[in-house]
């Protein structure tokens, strides 16, 4: 029996140390592991494959800045091409071009990043008490420091002492709870409200009909920043650039990763509102002490601009929001089943389906048994508190999406019988 040296994120070590599933290599949607077995990838991986797996022109684009310049340092004023080049061209991608762009090595980097700066903005300005931060339940913002505080998944916080104390979580749909923090806390206190606009991690909640527009007016309101977290959302996810245009918004910062490399190599950001910016750019201006030594690494920066264009070329988000309409009615046909309570879905290629409550509490396994069944079967899916998401790679097709389903339902078949779960379909 093997007992491994990697000490895998978000696992119990326990029975991980001797059962790892090694995936070897992949092939557009799919996956396969060391044994050959083949897997759909109906997760993308972790929320970010969206060209698929094994882009040979990805790969070539890696090579050949390797072979250039593997990497060098852009602190202070130095800097290199592919940055450069990227970020001009992730504005060009944004609405308006009133946004400069601070790169990071991901996710959880760029929501420390972003609220890091909040604070840095307002103490810039002269309002130094403005030291809050508002984000949403369920929510996810990752797991460095900042990101751990501003996590809506209790769970996630637990064991690790205190966290930034000036951290507040509302329940995630009620904008007369978010008014209600604002007067709690002092509406002069609040630096900055996160929110994703579809939550990935902690559910899969799409957001309620006119809910962020509320949360960005209340912000305007009490002159707090609006920070939009499109780590899952953008590129792609919900079927533009960054998420958030495709819901009318207009943040003041906008953290992303994932997708904008398809995850060949690490590298994350923020855009950042041209008002945020300004202090920091004037002649005279703070510095803001804050950045990665990775920061703007030329190879991840070429990894990304070849995965843009690819996604641009081949018309990939076209492609997400025509496939979000059958993605969902497909998971909401998995409804039927006595298992299953409900499907969320509907805005971007992404959706989920619940596991009854009574059963959960009868087998408290029960989510990650489906979600075993479905691996025993070819399919990868992505197991959350209640139930199982899919967000398959922006190149799948409605033949994958009807083998996701298929795979899913006789995977809640084989669960149900083997837990003999007495199951109301009522
Ligand atoms: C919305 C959101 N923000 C931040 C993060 C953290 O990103 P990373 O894991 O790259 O640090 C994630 C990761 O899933 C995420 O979903």
């Amino acid at each position: 029996m093997t007992d491994t040296k990697f000490w895998h994120p978000f696992a119990a070590m326990g029975s991980v140390r001797s059962s790892e599933l090694v995936i070897d290599h992949g092939e557009d949607v799919w996956v396969w592991d060391e044994q050959g077995n083949r897997y759909l990838d109906g997760t993308a991986a972790l929320w970010y494959a969206m060209v698929g797996h094994g882009r040979r022109e990805i790969a070539e684009a890696i090579a050949a800045q390797a072979a250039k310049l593997e990497s060098y340092s852009t602190f202070g004023d130095f800097s290199n091409r592919p940055a450069i080049t990227l970020c001009e061209r992730l504005v060009d991608l944004a609405p308006g071009d009133d946004w400069r762009v601070f790169l990071t090595s991901g996710g959880g980097d760029s929501v420390d990043t972003a609220l890091k700066l909040a604070r840095r903005f307002f103490a810039a300005r002269g309002e130094a008490d403005r030291l809050h931060v508002i984000s949403r339940s369920a929510g996810y913002h990752g797991t460095h420091g900042w990101g751990t505080a501003a996590s809506g998944i209790p769970a996630n916080r637990e064991g690790f002492g205190p966290p930034v104390a000036e951290t507040t979580q509302v329940p995630r749909d009620s904008l007369e709870a978010l008014e209600a923090a604002f007067q709690e806390i002092g509406p002069e206190r609040v630096a900055a409200v996160i929110s994703e606009p579809v939550i990935g991690a902690g559910g899969l909640y799409p957001p309620l009909p006119g809910y962020l527009q509320g949360v960005q007016e209340l912000c305007h309101r009490y002159g707090a920043l609006f920070i939009v977290d499109a780590v899952i959302c953008g590129f792609g996810r919900l079927g533009s650039w960054y998420g958030f245009e495709r819901l009318g918004l207009d943040p003041d910062m906008v953290t992303f990763a994932k997708g904008v490399t398809s995850g060949y190599l690490p590298l994350g950001g923020v855009l950042i509102s041209e008002a945020v910016a300004e202090p920091f750019f004037a002649s005279d201006g703070p510095i803001f002490r804050h950045g990665a030594t990775y920061a703007g690494h030329p190879t991840c920066a070429a990894a990304a601009l070849a995965n843009l264009e690819i996604l641009g070329r081949e018309h990939l988000l076209d492609r997400a929001r025509e496939l979000e309409g059958p993605l969902f009615a497909a998971m909401s046909s998995l409804t039927e089943h006595p298992l299953v309570s409900e499907a969320r879905g509907g805005l971007g290629f992404l959706a989920a389906i619940d596991l009854r409550e009574e059963a959960r509490t009868e087998r408290p396994t029960v989510v990650a048994e489906v979600f075993h069944a479905a691996r025993e079967r070819g399919l990868i899916v992505r197991p959350l508190a209640t139930g199982l998401a899919v967000s398959p790679p922006l190149t799948a097709s409605t033949a994958h999406i009807d083998l996701i389903v298929e795979t899913l339902a006789t995977s809640l078949d084989a669960v149900a019988e083997a837990a003999q779960l007495s199951l109301d379909p009522s």
